[in-house]
């Protein structure tokens, strides 16, 4: 991205409580018009990042710019309302005794005239045109949260930040109110941070996810690519289940009960992991004890025996013990597919969605 079009850009951010590190060396730049998911899992850090930004937490060190101005480093700290950031939280709290149009209005500054037009704008926007003399306990949950999203965005903030902002949501409404929040966030052409701990939530939402863990960024990138390149075995795991084969890695081949496979830039004598999500394992019938033939794609086919299969809905889960080694996996195929327990089939594994890792030490 241009040099120009960054409007949040954090480096080396770090905070401790009482000497235990919550936030280490974190880094992000965010383009006007972009929005970042910070996923991890809960207790890793996110809130803390958010508030650091915000201005309500103060960093141990490192800095923050909000279009090439510092407000915060080591000479620098602006107070939250000199920042030009818009909150939500996960308790979007309105004010209740103040109308939606005086909620939205709250943080603006301009003539009673400038007000009215932009609180109108805005209802607009978030689909509650008229809503503005209502009170909030009038409201549904999702309407609730739609007129905090206008409230945050009323005074043009160049960086929004958002934590959790749906979870509070049932699950019906909280589809359709991400659309519409994504849609007017990229109207108005904020920066966007948006702490989630839901992947789906991420890749729905993010042009960009970063992947925090132990108060660490481990990886950064498109949705696509998170999901597609992980890099390491716990940031596949962390977007689905997965499927670990282990094998030792020598002469840069690894044997397993699919075939071998290459693993270049393994130590020699050192085991890997080969890390598969259930749906790229493919379910083959067997054929009076024979299974398909191999293919480059799909490598050899293994034998296994059906141990249970659950139908999700949308796909049909099935878990297997190879007979090779008894190792247990679970395939995930779309639709209604329920083999009965016992049941012999064949399992490939599609190359080109293997993720090779090193074991952990
Ligand atoms: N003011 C504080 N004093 C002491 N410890 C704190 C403080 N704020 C946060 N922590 C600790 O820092 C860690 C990270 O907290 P944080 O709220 O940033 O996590 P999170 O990633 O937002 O988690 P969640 O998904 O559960 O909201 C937690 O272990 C938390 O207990
Ligand atoms: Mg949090």
């Amino acid at each position: 991205m241009s040099q120009s079009s960054v409007r949040l850009e954090i480096q080396h951010l770090s905070r401790a409580f009482g000497g235990v590190p919550v936030v280490s060396d974190v880094s992000l730049t965010i383009a006007a018009g972009q929005v970042t998911c910070l996923l991890g899992p809960s207790g890793c850090g996110k809130s803390t990042t958010l508030r650091m930004i915000a201005g309500v937490e103060r960093p141990d060190s490192g800095s923050i710019r909000i279009d090439g101005r510092p407000v915060f480093d080591a000479r620098t700290n602006l107070p939250p309302e000199a920042r030009s950031v818009g909150l939500i939280f996960q308790d979007f709290a309105l004010f209740p005794h103040l109308t939606v149009a005086q909620n939205v209005a709250f943080g603006l500054k301009t003539d009673r005239e400038a007000k009215a037009r932009r609180v109108d704008e805005l209802l607009e926007r978030v689909n509650l045109p008229g809503f503005g003399p209502k009170h909030p306990h009038q409201l549904s949950g999702g309407e609730q949260q739609r007129v905090a999203l206008a409230r945050a965005l009323a005074p043009r903030p160049k960086v929004m930040l958002m934590d959790e902002p749906f979870s509070g949501l049932d699950n019906r409404l909280r589809d359709g109110i991400r659309d519409t929040t994504l849609e007017v966030l990229k109207e108005e052409g904020a920066a966007v941070l948006l702490v989630t701990h839901e992947p789906d939530e991420a890749l729905r939402m993010g042009d960009e996810i970063a992947l925090m863990r132990g108060g660490h960024i481990v990886q950064t990138g498109a949705p696509y690519n998170v999901y597609n390149a992980p890099v390491d075995r716990a940031a596949a795991a962390f977007f689905s289940d997965i499927n670990v084969i282990r094998g030792v890695s020598r002469g840069a081949l690894t044997e397993t009960p699919f075939g071998s496979f290459l693993t270049p830039g393994h130590a020699d004598g050192g085991t890997v992991e080969i890390v598969i999500r259930p749906q790229h394992l493919k379910i083959d019938l067997d054929r009076a004890g024979r299974g398909p033939s191999p293919t480059p794609m799909d490598g050899t086919a293994a034998r296994g025996t059906v141990i249970r299969a659950r139908f999700l809905g949308r796909e049909s889960l099935v878990e297997l013990a190879l007979d090779e080694g008894g190792q247990r996996l679970t395939a995930s195929v779309p639709g209604v597919f329920l083999p009965k327990p016992g049941t012999v089939l064949w399992l490939m594994i599609r190359r080109d969605r293997c993720f090779v890792f090193p074991h952990p030490a």
